[in-house]
């Protein structure tokens, strides 16, 4: 019998073609809507792979339903979705997207720093709705980006890239991270800060932290309290590393300026979400890593990896480094 894949999200034939030449493959039939648990669960009873989304939660019930299970190819750097202790207790592989995003994704935390300095939103909506009447002195103004100081949450790789950016904006860089890195520092001229020196030294504010345990509920109304009334916070990690309460009793104290959002504790939100009446906001709907070339390097990954564990031969990139083939 060959083996079955199965994808949770309906993908293009061009990326999976390699895969149907070997596996029986199928797919869920929607781009935007995700798939529900029973399929889930009723499809990893039978699969030997999964190509996941950061949408799935892949937690014990899925693994332990998965009999036959032997890699579970979530679309995504982050792995919060996934329970990598039961897949690990299990023999299952995991394996993400590290690398082919990080550039797309620092571009983005990039765009979205600039935007939200600048009002950039504010103001296209503005001319959009016919206000601008005249030019004057200080209309829609924002604050500098260049020369300021950085604080960049999380000095991962995408982090790293950030930080070669805001070096092209003659910026202070501060960062903080689990381990310190003397070659970034060395590289780049990144400064590392504990936690509470960065969030009260830095103009900018970067959330690129992975969510663990460790990082959820990280920034805090005291932390929030902390920052600089100018600051400007931007989030592009996951959302539940920010209590939104909090942020969004930051933002209407002006306790900080502004803050520029990817990501956020409960995807989607709809359109009665506090955070989105504040003009201070500008938010992003979970889109780091999209673009075209880079969502396709994502999944051609997946199913890389999928291919190299079914074929008994090792993935490019691995989650639980323990895993071993059977
Ligand atoms: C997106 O958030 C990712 O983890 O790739
Ligand atoms: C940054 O924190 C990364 O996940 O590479």
């Amino acid at each position: 019998m060959r083996p079955y894949v199965y994808i949770t999200r309906k993908l293009p034939d061009a990326v999976i073609k390699t895969l149907k030449q070997k596996f029986t493959v199928n797919m869920w039939d929607h781009e935007d809507i995700s798939v529900p648990k029973d399929v889930l669960l009723a499809e990893a009873k039978k699969a030997d792979a999964l190509l996941t989304m950061l949408t799935d939660a892949v937690d014990e019930s899925v693994l332990s339903a998965g009999e036959r299970l032997k890699v579970i190819a979530n679309m995504a750097v982050g792995f919060d979705n996934v329970d990598i202790e039961a897949a690990r207790r299990r023999g299952i592989a995991v394996c993400n997207t590290p690398d082919v995003l990080t550039a797309s994704t620092a571009d983005l935390t990039f765009a979205l720093l600039m935007a939200t300095a600048r009002r950039m939103e504010e103001a296209a909506r503005f001319v959009k709705e016919g206000k601008w009447n005249s030019w004057s002195p200080f209309l829609l103004a924002g604050q500098d980006v260049h020369h300021k100081t950085i604080g960049i949450v999380g000095m991962g790789k995408i982090g790293e890239a950030v930080a070669k950016r805001a070096g092209g904006f003659d910026m202070n860089i501060l960062y903080h991270n689990r381990s310190q890195k003397p070659e970034v520092e060395h590289k780049l001229g990144a400064v590392y800060a504990t936690f509470d020196e960065l969030v009260s030294k830095a103009d900018f504010i970067v959330c690129l932290t992975p969510l663990t345990p460790e990082t959820k509920n990280m920034f805090t109304i005291d932390v929030f309290r902390e920052m600089k009334k100018t600051a400007v916070f931007i989030n592009v990690s996951r959302g539940p590393v920010v209590n939104e309460q909090d942020l969004y009793e930051a933002l209407t104290t002006g306790e900080i300026a502004a803050a520029g959002l990817d990501v956020f504790e409960k995807e989607p939100i709809g359109r009665e979400h506090p955070l989105l009446t504040l003009n201070n906001v500008i938010a992003l709907p979970h889109i780091g890593s999209s673009t075209i070339e880079t969502r396709t390097a994502m999944m051609t990954l997946c199913v890389e990896n999928i291919e190299s564990i079914l074929t008994g031969k090792p993935p490019k990139t691995l989650v639980n480094k323990e895993w071993q083939p059977v």
